[in-house]
């Protein structure tokens, strides 16, 4: 079932998200539901936030970037493997590398796309959908929507990397996404 994505605007993309335990009401259910989502929106990353829960628990797929040729042929990426993970209650314990820019866009900001600072590595910690512990380092753009997505569990957006004057001109178009005044081919839904 592909659920809805709140719009920028909606408080929950504001709140600290919680930690859940496995006994977590239809998780799996859940988890399946946020591939579909994500998939039939064409991200690479969804969080729970993104469709009104503020639970810790996001998914990834940096894998369709790789494999995508037109991608590929503009030379941006690396010959990583990238992955397709679910993470759940996951703690950033270390950022390290170069920061490096990139064109970052977010399924609740429609038709808004900004160059993000971040640096290139990320080693976290989270647990896996048989709720084992894990600790993993990643990188380049693997890391980067990492970053991206963790962001979302503590209330953070990309927009709000960008310098006071960037953010003011786009303010118009904040607003419209706001009110629900923009084209978009997925389910969404708006708090005003
Ligand atoms: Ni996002």
């Amino acid at each position: 079932m592909t659920l809805p994505i709140v719009a920028f605007g909606n408080p929950v993309l504001r709140k600290i998200a919680k930690d859940i335990t496995p006994d977590y009401p239809d998780l799996k259910k859940f988890i399946d539901d946020m591939w579909e989502t994500m998939y039939s929106s064409k991200g690479v990353g969804l969080a729970a936030p993104q469709v009104n829960k503020a639970i810790r628990l996001f998914v990834m797929d940096s894998k369709q970037i790789f494999d995508n040729q037109e991608e590929e042929e503009k030379g941006t990426y690396s010959d990583e493997p990238g992955i397709r993970k679910v993470f759940i209650n996951a703690k950033i314990l270390e950022l390290s590398g170069d920061e490096w820019v990139y064109n970052e866009g977010c399924l609740s900001i429609p038709k808004i796309r900004e160059d993000v600072y971040r640096p290139d590595a990320v080693l976290i910690e989270y647990y896996n959908t048989n709720f084992e512990k894990q600790k993993e380092l990643f990188t380049g753009l693997t890391a980067r929507i990492i970053q991206h997505e963790y962001d979302h569990l503590e209330g953070k957006l990309f927009i709000d990397y960008l310098k006071p004057l960037r953010k003011k001109m786009l303010q118009g178009k904040l607003t419209d996404i706001t009110k629900g005044k923009v084209k978009i081919d997925y389910k969404m839904s708006f708090s005003k």
